[in-house]
Order: C-alpha cells, then structure tokens, then sequence
C-alpha cells in the first residue's frame, strides 16, 4: 500500500465505525484529514450519510468543504460537536496523547478538540513514536508582538526553538499569530512541559494534546486498525 492508501483505509475505517447522518463533525487538517474529507463528502453525495453539519479546524479545510458541498458551520455558531475526526504528527499509543500542529493549525485544531465529545485521530504507522517529542518539534503558536522573548524563555526550558518560514517570511497561522517550532531533546513529562509552555506569556496555544484523543485508528501496511485503549 502507499501511504496515501493506507490514509485511505485509515479514513474509511474511521467513517464506517464513528460516522452516522445526523450528526455535528469537526473536520481536522492535514492530508490525511483532507483524505477523510474527501470520502465523507463523497459517501454524503452518495447519500449514504445525511444531514451532517462541519465545523474545520483552518480556513483551507472550510474552504475545502464548502466547495465540496457540504453544510459548514462556524465554531461559534455550535452548541459542541459529536465527534471530531484529525490527524496528527506524533502518537504515543501508551497515552493516546499526540503531537499536532506540523500544518499550523493547531490552535483551531484544540479548540474543535475539545468541544467535541469525541477526538479521533488518524494517522498511518510512521507516526507512532515512545515519546513525544522525538520525530518532530513542538509547535508553539505565539504572538507576534515580543515573540524573539517568548522564544528566549522557550530556550531557557531547555527547547531550540525556530521560528517557523514560509517564503522567506514568518508563517502566519488563520489566527494571525507566529509558530516557533521547538526541539526539547528528551520529552520525560509532556503533561507538565504543555502546562509551562502555556504559562508564558504570549503564547497563544502548543502542539501537546493531552488527555484529549478519545480512539486512534492506524493505517499499516495490511490495513487499519483502532489502537487498544490506554489503561
Ligand atoms: C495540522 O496542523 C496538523 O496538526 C495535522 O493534523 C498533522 O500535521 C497531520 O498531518 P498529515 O495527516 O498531513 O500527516
């Protein structure tokens, strides 16, 4: 299977078990995500779901479904949510706690989290790690007004953090904000180091999602399959 077929089967997998008409759906960011979208759209076109209202976690993902036609609202204008369906960048399976934000759009991405009743991640196997922290860095969304400061603190917590590009000029989040992407070099508690991160000021929000996915559903190379839940 190629990775974007083992997306495919993770997408599928996450629509057939979590996905009735009826229902409020936050839709995630990210290619895998942007897979989801695709076959959700497609299976309401079908008519095989209906009468499913979204709210997406980035401009593009919006963008996205309206053009598909489906019925998206704005975060603001919903009581909550069903389920949320996103990918992620890394997945600790003894946890379920994840790392996200890789495609910027992780403080949109937390929000929608944590007004749904359930947070689903789907991911293929390249993203399951031991720690967080260690296939990429922490994505930290700030202000711009300051953020060389904020940057400083970060490196005083023991982080090497990059203000993140995108041609040749700070990457600006929907929200407006900079992301300094941050590399600890050993993640021991990824609890308390979101919680200190969140603690300076001028940072809007970062990549830990702790204690906020509900299933994770994998895609290998056989097929996909839904992690067994931490203890
Ligand atoms: C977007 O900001 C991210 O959190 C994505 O959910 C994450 O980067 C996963 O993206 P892929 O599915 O493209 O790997």
């Amino acid at each position: 299977m190629t990775q974007d077929e083992m997306k495919m089967a993770a997408a599928s997998y996450a629509l057939d078990r979590f996905i009735t008409s009826n229902i409020f759906l936050g839709l995630g960011s990210g290619s895998t995500a942007e897979i989801f979208l695709a076959e959700l759209a497609a299976r309401v076109k079908r008519g095989e779901l209906e009468n499913i209202t979204c709210v997406a976690t980035s401009e593009r993902v919006a963008s996205l479904a309206k053009g598909y036609g489906l019925q998206v609202q704005e975060l603001n204008d919903v009581r909550g949510l069903d389920v949320t369906v996103d990918g992620a960048d890394e997945v600790e399976p003894s946890t379920f706690n994840v790392t996200k934000g890789r495609g910027g759009a992780l403080l949109w991405e937390k929000l929608v989290a944590n007004a749904s009743k359930l947070e689903i991640i789907i991911a293929d196997e390249t993203k399951l790690v031991d720690r967080l922290g260690t296939k990429m860095p922490i994505p930290v969304e700030v202000i711009p007004f300051g953020w060389s400061h904020v940057a400083q603190s970060l490196r005083d917590m023991g982080s090497e953090p990059i203000l993140r590009q995108r041609e040749n000029a700070p990457y600006i989040t929907d929200s407006g904000n900079y992301i300094l992407d941050c590399q600890f070099s050993n993640i021991e508690n990824a609890s308390e180091l979101g919680d200190k991160i969140k603690d300076l000021v001028g940072v809007v929000e970062h990549g830990l999602f702790i204690n906020i996915v509900g299933r994770v559903v994998i895609a290998g190379t056989t097929g996909a399959y839904e992690l067994p839940l931490p203890n």
